[in-house]
């Protein structure tokens, strides 16, 4: 028996990397999804984001597992795209169990506190904090009607402590860790977990089409190379994280084998945190 058999997962940020890992496993394990990303890039945001295309090849990898996908494009700092993604869902499936958070930009960063513009702070805060509620607000509904749910927000090591001259990503960061832990409190009485999964750094994996290590070293004005061995130096193992080890821990907190698992946050940093 796979792990999320008839379960109806919904994740954001699907289109690569972390996102596509996460859809990929949760497509393994026997749930149908629905899949969404932006589409298009953000003016900004100083990179690219996430095609249609991209999205698709993340769904028709999941069909071969034999799940049934719902791709659909949505900002996740629009409600009524949001509303008309949830709709989608109901529409198709009828009940959504799992909500994974995952959408989120790495930059604009690179600078001191003082330095973001008024618009880079708040583009980092809309997308990384205000995104998650967004999706919070439309499926909690329909998770209190099922009296069943579970919330899993993406979040990273920057919600547990701080990065120099990434103050925007590390404040919308521990913003939705604070928001796991009330929300978990919230909706416990009906049976919905909230709880925040916390990746340290994580390797930019082609397969997955993943490029956030990229970000991070253009941020900085370094090169991909020398970011990958600070990533390497900063851990406790001798390894970085995958984007599949981030997608097992959304798995664990999607099935019922965490039942009893609610408002805390799973750091799954190769012991980068516990330094
Ligand atoms: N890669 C890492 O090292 C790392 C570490 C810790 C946490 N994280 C977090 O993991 C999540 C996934 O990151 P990733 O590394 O896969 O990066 P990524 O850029 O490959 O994926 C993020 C996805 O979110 C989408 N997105 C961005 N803005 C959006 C919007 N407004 N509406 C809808 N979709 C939007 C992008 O198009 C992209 O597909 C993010 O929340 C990120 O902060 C990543």
């Amino acid at each position: 028996m796979c792990r999320l058999t008839d379960k109806v997962v919904l994740i954001t940020g699907a289109g690569r990397g972390i996102g596509r890992a996460c859809a990929l496993r949760a497509a393994e394990e026997g749930a149908d999804l629905i899949i969404t990303d932006i589409g298009n890039s953000k003016e900004s945001v100083p990179y690219k984001l996430s095609s249609l295309e991209e999205l698709q090849t993340t769904a028709e990898k999941c069909k071969e597992f034999g799940s049934s996908v719902i791709v659909q494009l949505a900002d996740v700092c629009k409600m009524n795209d949001v509303n008309a993604l949830v709709e989608a869902a109901i529409n198709r499936f009828g009940r959504i169990d799992a909500l994974v958070n995952n959408a989120g930009i790495g930059a604009p960063a690179g600078k001191a506190t003082h330095l973001y513009t008024t618009e880079e702070w708040e583009i980092l805060l809309n997308v990384n904090l205000s995104g998650p509620w967004r999706l919070i607000k439309a499926v909690a509904p329909i998770m209190i009607e099922q009296q069943y749910g579970s919330i899993i927000n993406i979040a990273s090591t920057a919600g547990l402590l701080g990065y120099r001259s990434f103050a925007g990503y590390v404040a919308s960061k521990h913003g939705l860790v604070g928001l796991t832990k009330s929300a978990a409190l919230d909706y416990a009485p009906q049976n919905i977990r909230v709880n925040a999964v916390c990746p340290g750094p994580v390797y930019d994996d082609e397969r997955l089409d993943g490029h956030m290590t990229k970000v991070v070293a253009d941020s900085l004005g370094i090169r991909l190379g020398d970011q990958e061995s600070i990533d390497l130096e900063s851990v406790a193992m001798n390894t970085v994280v995958s984007p599949y080890d981030v997608a097992e821990a959304v798995v664990w907190l999607a099935s019922d084998a965490t039942q009893r698992v609610t408002g805390t946050t799973i750091a799954v940093d190769a012991g980068y945190s516990a330094k």
